[in-house]
């Protein structure tokens, strides 16, 4: 059952009930202003942090889920019956629904007895606020008289205390309101220079700011006291909870329509500019009344709505496929892309699943998310490259996360998951390969973020290969540390506490378990450190770590291989983990994939065998489960992975992030047909007619859906921000397509389903645009016969650009 339909010319999303299994949401803003909005206009908006800086409240986890959000209520004064817009929280029955999310706004439009309603809400690009632009329309043969309330809660701010510091916060909150404009100034009086504002383009005939008088006692945002009476209380919040809701009337003729323009708005003063006049404790709005303005103008509202499309048509130019498949084609040419700058703009913080106080940016994840985003966004990837590398431990170890605000190493997740150096390498590489902006190695970047430790980007590149090195365990395989790339395999941790956390948690030294995956992700490191170092002239350098990489490489050959698969670690006390010897978790996905990604197995027949052992194994139609058989029970030895019911999460949930890991493997060895086969498993556009069971939006990628061993098998959970949209982005375009950027140019190299007969790929690469076709004449599956570009034959499949920002015609045959 689906519960809507694409529209690529548009590339929106079309949601055509509202009830949808869960919310399905959308992000607004890409700079430093950000939302979540729900196709029921629930959700929140922050400035950069969102839990240091959250301008709206939310309530997780709440019944019905998605309540709380960016509502509008319109209300009939004849009847004094009034509705929701929007559906929630009113949730009454409306004639007609749709809700479209686009790329950076959201329209919900709905109508209900004749009175149409449309609102669209976005955010303009380079300013702090949000655009939430409302018409209404009487489609009677009466006039109609109505009344619009709008309706926001204010966040007090930090996001974590806001939800929990009642004895304090009930008695901060302060307002201000002047001229119609709503402000929000908790805390302002002392540490704080920021404020929200909210205001509208009509002239109010009321407002409220105190939730408690507009909501009235006992009553809930499905049944306002001011709206079910019809007009606002004009409270001022001292304490308790500040809130916003403009009144506003409106009276229609049959057929006319008005336009009302909301906007909500963060705002910065300078500290000794705080109030004005300077002796007093009111706002100083002089810094943000132009902003204001120009935003309650419809004409300025148009023109920013058209820049911000604009954007977004130059960001997914970059890359667009026309194959035989249109899932594939829309999700690479427009969701794929769309969600890895999501997860770039907010990492793992703020969905509806990951709260926005949790968690801050992942080394490990930050550097994959380039894999998915840094051929739209070079100079923003360069600088996250550096905040990242700021981060570096000397050890050459990493901090596990960061803090978006103050871009510092968060020492309460602590650091020791000893594959979190690697990325960095691998983070470099694909920004190398992508940009050929080789300066960047030179570029200075302290350690732990302390000044005069500085040193260039290739020393920290230098110290994640050795970090390593000089942690190597008794089969001469890394040692795990706290966990790999998989944080629940705590191999050190012994925990038997409730709630003690498995991620900071250590109660061994670990100096004996290891991880095989970990060794294959070093061998891969190893070989991109090794070219960079050649490209630097460096050649000794290449030399050693080539050399550590083979060294590694045969270490895995003995230690690592178990017969017909990768085995994936060894525990603290020496025995294997994902081996035929175990009794649960025989064979786990991440060590096949990396390892022959790594290029360990291919001329032997090893990786053949390992990637057989997957799809007997591992795959379901669903997509490709982390490991099996599944932990039937809690085992202190091997932690969190354990402590997940069967088929959940990484105890065998399909985890999509390593599908495209063996996807990619597949494709090394020229199974096409497999490849695309696993792709479309866990494509959310192919998995749409199964709404019902898949849940999640169908328009992005979920971080896990329900393993065979879960009741709810092919249920997915946690969408959006996931290090599955980069590796499926950078899988599909470079490996499927084959689309490769190299340190050289690009590489040609596709390996797509034996039945298709071609396709096309515009790609803007290093400032040049190249239209490619492929022909696949003799229905291969891999092998490119014969290249020519502009007339001119190409010996190696390699693009190699030539500066000044030309255009290339390549025609690809393969064969
Ligand atoms: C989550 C984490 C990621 C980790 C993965 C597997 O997606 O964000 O860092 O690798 O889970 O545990
Ligand atoms: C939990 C999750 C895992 C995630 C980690 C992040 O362990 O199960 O997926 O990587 O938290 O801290």
């Amino acid at each position: 059952m689906k519960f809507g339909h694409f529209d690529d010319s548009r590339r929106e999303y079309v949601i055509t009930q509202p009830n949808t299994p869960l919310p399905w949401i959308n992000y607004l803003g890409c700079e430093a202003y950000f939302g979540i909005i729900s196709n029921t206009a629930g959700g929140y908006s922050f400035h950069r942090d969102a839990r240091l800086r959250r301008l709206t409240r939310y309530r997780y986890n709440n019944a019905p889920f998605d309540l709380g959000g960016r509502y509008l209520y319109i209300r009939d004064n004849d009847t004094g019956q009034f509705w929701s817009p929007s559906w929630q929280p009113t949730r009454t029955r409306l004639d007609h629904y749709e809700c479209r999310h686009g790329m950076g706004y959201t329209i919900i439009a709905s109508s209900r007895r004749k009175i149409e309603a449309q609102t669209c809400y976005f955010v303009p690009m380079g300013e702090n606020l949000e655009i939430w632009k409302f018409s209404v329309t009487n489609r009677r043969r009466q006039p109609a008289r109505l009344s619009v309330f709008s309706s926001i809660e204010f966040c007090l701010w930090d996001a974590q205390d806001d939800a929990t510091n009642f004895q304090r916060n009930f008695s901060t909150g302060q307002v201000e309101i002047a001229d119609g404009v709503i402000y929000h100034k908790t805390e302002y009086r002392e540490r704080r220079n920021h404020f929200a504002w909210f205001a509208c383009s009509e002239k109010l005939a009321g407002f409220d700011t105190q939730r408690d008088t507009f909501l009235g006692a006992a009553r809930g945002w499905d049944n306002p006291a001011a709206v079910e009476r019809g007009k606002s209380f004009n409270s001022v919040a001292h304490g308790w909870a500040p809130h916003g809701s403009h009144h506003v009337k409106v009276n229609l003729g049959p057929g006319e329509t008005r336009e009302i323009i909301f906007a909500l708005g963060y705002h910065e003063n300078p500290a000794d500019q705080k109030f004005d006049p300077p002796d007093s404790q009111t706002i100083n709005k002089r810094t943000v009344k132009p902003v204001i303005a120009k935003y309650l103008d419809g004409g300025n509202v148009s023109a920013a709505f058209q820049a911000l499309r604009e954007n977004w048509d130059a960001l997914l130019g970059v890359c667009q496929v026309q194959s035989p498949d249109v899932h594939a084609n829309r999700m690479v040419n427009i969701w794929n892309a769309y969600q890895c700058m999501a997860t770039f703009n907010v990492s793992r913080s703020a969905s509806f699943y990951e709260s926005g106080i949790g968690r801050g940016l992942g080394f490990r994840d930050s550097n994959q998310d380039l894999l998915g985003f840094v051929q739209m966004v070079p100079a923003r990837a360069r600088e996250r490259i550096l905040d990242l590398a700021a981060t570096q431990l000397k050890t050459g170890g990493a901090f596990h996360q960061y803090q978006p605000l103050t871009k510092r190493g968060n020492n309460d997740i602590g650091s020791g998951f000893n594959d979190d150096p690697h990325w960095l390498i691998l983070g470099v590489a694909a920004y190398l390969k992508e940009t050929g902006d080789w300066g960047i190695l030179d570029e200075p970047a302290p350690f732990e973020n302390e000044p005069g430790s500085e040193k260039p980007l290739y020393e920290h590149l230098r110290r994640s290969f050795h970090y390593t090195l000089d942690r190597l365990g008794p089969h001469g395989l890394p040692l795990i540390g706290r966990a790999d790339w998989n944080d629940c395999l705590n191999l050190n941790c012994f925990s038997d506490t409730p709630g003690q956390s498995f991620q900071t948690t250590t109660n061994k030294d670990g100096q004996v378990a290891e991880s095989v995956f970990i060794a294959g992700l070093f061998v891969m490191a190893g070989k991109e450190l090794a070219a960079i170092a050649k490209k630097r002239r460096q050649n000794q350098e290449a030399e050693r770590c080539l050399a550590e990489a083979a060294k590694m490489e045969k270490v895995i050959y003995q230690h690592g291989w178990d017969g017909a698969w990768f085995v994936r670690a060894y525990d603290d006390s020496g025995k294997p983990i994902g081996s035929k010897v175990c009794e649960e978790g025989k064979i786990f996905i991440e060590s096949q994939g990396m390892c022959v990604m790594a290029g360990i197995g291919l001329k032997d027949g090893k990786a053949r065998l390992a990637l057989e052992s997957v799809n007997r194994h591992l795959a379901t139609r669903h997509g490709i489960v982390l490991q099996q058989p599944a932990f039937s029970k809690y085992y202190i030895e091997m932690g969190e992975i354990s402590s997940y019911p069967p088929g959940y999460k990484e105890n065998a949930g399909i985890f999509c992030h390593n599908n495209p890991w063996i996807i990619i493997a597949e494709t090394m060895t020229g199974n096409g047909n497999r490849a695309f086969d696993y792709y479309t498993r866990i494509n959310p556009s192919a998995r749409e007619r199964i709404g019902q069971l898949h849940r999640c939006e169908p328009y992005v990628f979920a971080q896990m859906i329900a393993g065979k061993d879960a009741p709810t098998h092919g249920e997915a959970k946690n969408s959006w921000l996931t290090g599955t949209a980069a590796w499926t982005y950078f899988t599909a375009t470079q490996w499927i397509f084959g689309i490769r950027s190299e340190y050289d140019g690009l590489l040609i190299d596709p390996c797509i389903p034996a039945k298709w007969k071609g396709f096309k790929v515009r790609r803007v690469f290093r400032g040049e645009t190249f239209d490619i076709e492929v022909r696949n004449p003799r229905g291969v599956m891999k092998g490119v016969r014969r290249m020519v570009m502009d007339g001119v034959e190409i010996p190696d499949q390699l693009l190699r650009p030539s500066g000044g920002g030309r255009k290339h015609n390549v025609m690809v045959e393969m064969g």
